[in-house]
């Protein structure tokens, strides 16, 4: 790890620790002084673009620093899309500004792919974004009005789809545009950002990989109409009603390679509605 890369790491540890301690994860800790967005531009990921703030003049926009090698940041982004897929129809832009340092495009890149990222992403190796926003480390993320306002500015991790933190943006939003929305896609997003909040809630996550990597359990990545061989040795689909079942009575299917009453044994608490259940498929079936 390079000297610069590791401050900055610590610099974000730092944060999230003071966070936690100082505040509820998320809180806005700056000052909330109104004042214009600075001028800030920075070149769009995998080509030679570049893009302004001031060029989404009309739009209220999240605009969230990242880097690859950060953790808070990777555990945000997911609910980063989520938001953006609900709201971008009413005029939300969420733009990622990476800030890895050197060549790290192509990194970059995968990163974005892996977690299903679909808003835009900017590249700004030098961070010029830490000194026009006077942002500490990353994440951060600045909440700007249609007007070139910042109204926002979250240090440290943001949870987008925190009751606070979403109004704060629906309030940006205002009522414009709302009668433009498809009002079937708002509420198929909100349904998903619900299932993606649940699956962190009920513990699914510590088990089951969003992104392809290991856990106890299989990965949740293109399960969705996908054959899984059971440990009895019969193939099924995937399909919403074995998903289902698969969340609500565990050991009734035992994906072959995996252990019964792992995860059983893992669900304490009230059980799920039926409601939640459809909400976790649908989120499953969406990675
Ligand atoms: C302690 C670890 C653990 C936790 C927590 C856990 N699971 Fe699982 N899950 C497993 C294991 C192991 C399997 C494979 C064995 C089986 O099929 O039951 C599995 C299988 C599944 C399957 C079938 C996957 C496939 O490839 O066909 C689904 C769907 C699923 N889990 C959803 C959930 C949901 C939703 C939650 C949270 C509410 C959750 N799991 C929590 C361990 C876990």
């Amino acid at each position: 790890m390079r000297a610069g890369r590791f401050v900055g790491f610590l610099r974000a540890a730092f944060l999230v620790v003071v966070l936690t301690l100082a505040a509820a994860p998320g809180a806005p800790v700056s000052a909330q002084e109104p004042r214009t967005a600075p001028d800030y531009s920075a070149r769009v990921l995998g080509s030679d673009a570049s893009a302004t703030v001031a060029g989404l003049r009309g739009k209220v926009v999240l605009l969230n620093a990242f880097a690859t090698w950060c953790a808070p940041c990777r555990a945000e982004m997911p609910d980063f899309e989520a938001v953006y897929r609900r709201l971008r129809d009413r005029g939300l832009e969420i733009v990622g500004v990476n800030v890895d340092e050197g060549e790290a495009d192509e990194k970059v890149l995968r990163f974005v792919e892996k977690l299903g990222i679909g808003f835009p992403v900017w590249r700004d190796p030098a961070n010029r974004f830490s000194k026009r926003f006077r942002a500490l480390g990353v994440p951060e993320t600045v909440l700007i009005g249609r007007d070139g306002t910042i109204l926002r500015h979250w240090n440290g991790p943001m949870d987008p789809g925190a009751a606070e933190n979403l109004a704060a943006i629906e309030a940006a939003l205002g009522t414009g545009g709302a009668e433009t929305a498809e009002p079937g896609r708002d509420d198929l997003a909100a349904t998903l950002l619900r299932g993606r909040r649940l699956a962190e809630q009920r513990g699914c996550l510590a088990c089951h990989a969003t992104d392809g990597g290991n856990g106890a359990g299989p990965a949740w990545t293109g399960l969705r109409g996908r054959e899984v061989t059971l440990d009895d040795g019969r193939r099924v689909t995937r399909d919403s009603a074995y998903l289902a079942r698969a969340i609500r009575d565990p050991d009734a299917d035992i994906v072959a390679g995996y252990e019964k009453g792992v995860m059983a044994g893992a669900m304490p608490g009230r059980s799920l509605t039926d409601e939640e259940v459809a909400a976790l498929v649908v989120y499953l079936e969406s990675r």
